[in-house]
């Protein structure tokens, strides 16, 4: 409790990503790994095994994008090292501790960047007027990449902007908020339709509030919005009891697989 505090304390951090959340939500991930690792590991080598299963399935290896690197726990960055000529990491901001586990390999950057581009103008909306800002078409950074992994990022995008809507400002209905989510997830979608090298996707499809075998509440993270995919499907128990509740266990339902349009080949067994 004590170190997470004074991470939240000592990391630089711009205000606006700091007030909506962001830093909170990246130090109590780390917690919450340090706790559940154990139980995360199944989760997290799918992830590594499919990203690194892409990789290896992209012919062209100058560079590797990954979005949404976060603390790096489902990213196998020495995989990527070796097989890419540069590896671009990806995330609104990166802990010390990401940038350590980086240290040693001089072919990965770090890019702290706002893959919505709405941010910064959701923040400035609510405290101090104007319109809802909505995702302007465009693509993503680095658009050179031969491979742009997605790594458990897609229904993270509007989670946080959403609840700083909610939260701080009464002028919007459930509706107009669901709609702003749905917009940011297709144009995630979209930018990596746009992706001429490999694609790798992996994102939770549900999130499941469960008691013992039975599944109480069953939600969709994606808001309705269908993805193109259909991969490998697996369990992500990611706070089983008491992590996030004293009576029930949550869990993801998790997809994952992997594309390249120039190939014209879509593998996902
Ligand atoms: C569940 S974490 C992904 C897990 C991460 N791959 C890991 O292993 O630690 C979701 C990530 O999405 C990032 N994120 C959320 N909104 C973002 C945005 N608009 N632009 C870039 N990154 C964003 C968060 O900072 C967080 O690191």
């Amino acid at each position: 409790m004590l170190a997470e505090w004074l991470t939240y304390l000592t990391t630089p951090c711009p205000r606006h990503l700091r007030e909506m959340g962001y830093l909170r939500e990246l130090i109590a991930l780390r917690a919450r790994y340090r706790r559940r690792r154990r139980g995360w590991t199944k989760h997290l080598d799918q992830c590594r095994g499919l990203i690194a299963e892409a990789a290896r399935a992209s012919t062209r290896r100058r560079k590797a994008v990954v979005l949404g690197s976060g603390l790096l726990h489902d990213i196998p960055l020495a995989d990527l090292g070796c097989l890419f000529g540069e590896v671009v990491l990806v995330d609104l901001m990166h802990l010390r501790a990401a940038r350590r586990k980086a240290r040693g390999l001089a072919n990965v950057r770090f890019l702290d960047h706002d893959l919505t581009g709405v941010v910064k103008a959701v923040h400035a909306h609510v405290n101090g007027g104007g319109p809802l800002p909505l995702p302007a078409a465009g693509g993503l950074p680095e658009d050179d990449a031969d491979l742009v992994v997605s790594a458990n990022i897609l229904s993270q995008l509007p989670l946080l902007p959403a609840q700083y809507l909610e939260r701080q400002s009464r002028r919007h209905s459930g509706q107009e908020i669901a709609d702003f989510s749905r917009a940011l997830i297709q144009h995630h979608l979209a930018a990596l339709a746009d992706v001429s090298g490999t694609v790798c996707l992996i994102t939770e499809v549900d999130r499941q509030i469960r008691d013992g075998g039975k599944t109480l509440r069953s939600e969709d993270p994606l808001h309705g919005v269908p993805i193109p995919l259909k991969g490998k499907e697996w369990i992500w128990d990611i706070a089983p009891r008491p992590e996030m509740d004293g009576a029930y266990d949550l869990r993801y339902r998790v997809i994952g697989g992997y594309w390249n349009f120039r190939n014209s080949t879509r593998a996902a067994p």
